[in-house]
């Protein structure tokens, strides 16, 4: 076979046979294939699509691609949960200590920040000294001693996605269904947790722009999983707007820690909840939604959560006074207050710009090589249907270089929009898949 008759039939519209699809990710996986003549593939996808039967082989493949993890020496049923990507998405550092001490397995793996969304792994290192780079042993051990472990993409796990995920991030080839279902799930699907829970993200700062293209992405990870054997639920919740009010890595961490003190945000808090109650029913856990919904908040309330995210960041290397004490988290040496120039309800404010802004202040990568800096981003002071009038701050930009900061400034402005009345506005979650 050569790539380059595979790109020219996709290309022209033809679906790739399983056969090709496997020859192709295994010759990618092992350095055999070009970046240039993958990006051409991707970009070829883009635009051509998949069918149901392309995407379901290059999930498997994908996954098959290193090794599958066996996890059965975990007791009980192990759950993971993983977003589609977002603004100010920071749900996992909160939500799973919360399910966590409410007695769930959580074997989680997530990755780093892709095109103008965050990533937990990057918002975890915020912590000094954490990593997610551990041995499928430790990974193993430390679920069965605390019940929580995030591991990072090891070369060894669905490494074929790892280097189409880092491909696909600097060559505009994200955000197509068949792409990301197939990049998720064969994660998912390579780490071996039983049950698995998907936020797909829909609005301006989703990869999926609108409602029906997230519903069918959800539809097509839960079949993707279900015919896997894995218990499989997917909600569909809202990405018009950056997630609370902090967008940027450590900046998120801070707002994690503060929602697992109790005092989250409202959109926040109520994601965390929807999803921690989707998986506490589907470990097990819970009977009911109240059920779930009141376990979620007992361990807020009586601090097991947070302690439960303090006893993890030290189990993977990192500061846990930095739970306790956030002024130990990075910090930036800039911070200055958004002042709007116009009066009025916020009616819209084009989330993926917001993304962007904090990935030009230093917060994601514009090359596969790019270092980040943890400590940029900004906080929201009004959300959309808010009042806002002249003069008043609608956010603070943290940064740590003037020029950075102007241009952030000038693009936040840029993607606020306000008119006389209040904007309506649909429901945050839009619905549940199974
Ligand atoms: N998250 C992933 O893991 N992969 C994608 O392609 C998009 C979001």
């Amino acid at each position: 076979m050569r790539m380059y008759d595979l790109i020219m039939k996709k290309r022209n519209g033809a679906a790739l046979s399983a056969e090709e699809i496997d020859w192709m990710v295994a010759e990618y996986t092992a350095d055999k294939i070009p970046d240039y003549q993958m990006s051409a593939m991707m970009m070829a996808v883009y635009f051509q699509g998949m069918t149901g039967e392309e995407t379901a082989a290059l999930t498997m493949a994908m996954a098959r691609s290193g090794d599958m993890l066996d996890l059965s020496a975990i007791e009980g049923v192990k759950a993971d949960k993983h977003s589609t990507g977002g603004v100010g998405d920071k749900t996992s550092i909160a939500l799973m200590p919360m399910v966590a001490a409410c007695g769930l397995k959580i074997a989680k793996m997530s990755g780093r920040g892709l095109g103008h969304t965050g990533g937990t792994i990057d918002k975890l290192e915020s912590f000094p000294g954490f990593s997610t780079e551990i041995s499928t042993a430790h990974f193993i051990e430390q679920v069965n001693r605390i019940g929580i472990s995030i591991m990072g993409q090891t070369l060894s796990l669905a490494p074929a996605d790892k280097k189409l995920y880092a491909l696909r991030d600097v060559t505009a080839t994200v955000d197509n269904l068949s792409l990301i279902a197939s990049s998720i799930m064969s994660k998912k699907l390579a780490s071996g947790a039983d049950a698995i829970v998907l936020d797909v993200k829909t609005g301006s700062g989703a990869f999926m722009k609108k409602e029906e293209d997230a519903f069918a992405l959800a539809r097509e990870m839960v079949m993707l999983g279900k015919s896997a054997g894995r218990k499989t639920i997917a909600v569909v919740t809202d990405m018009d707007q950056p997630l609370g009010c902090a967008v940027g890595n450590a900046l998120e961490v801070k707002e994690a820690i503060e929602t697992l003190r109790g005092n989250g945000p409202e959109d926040f808090v109520t994601l965390c909840m929807t999803l921690g109650t989707q998986m506490l029913l589907a470990g097990g856990k819970a009977e009911t939604n109240k059920q779930a919904e009141e376990m979620l908040r007992r361990v807020i309330e009586d601090g097991s959560a947070l302690r439960k995210l303090a006893q993890f960041v030290e189990a993977q290397g990192g500061n846990a006074s930095a739970v306790y004490d956030t002024s130990l988290l990075p910090q930036a040496s800039l911070v200055e207050e958004i002042r709007s120039e116009e009066e009025g309800y916020l009616t819209r404010m084009v989330c993926d710009e917001v993304g962007t802004c904090a990935l030009m202040l230093g917060g994601g990568r514009e090359t596969k090589e790019s270092e980040i800096d943890l400590s940029v981003g900004l906080m929201l002071q009004k959300k959309v249907g808010d009042y806002v009038k002249k003069g008043d701050a609608i956010a603070a930009i943290y940064a740590n270089d003037e020029g950075k900061l102007a241009m952030a400034k000038t693009r936040f402005l840029k993607a606020c929009y306000f008119g006389e009345k209040a904007p309506e506005r649909g429901s945050f979650i839009k619905g549940i898949v199974r």
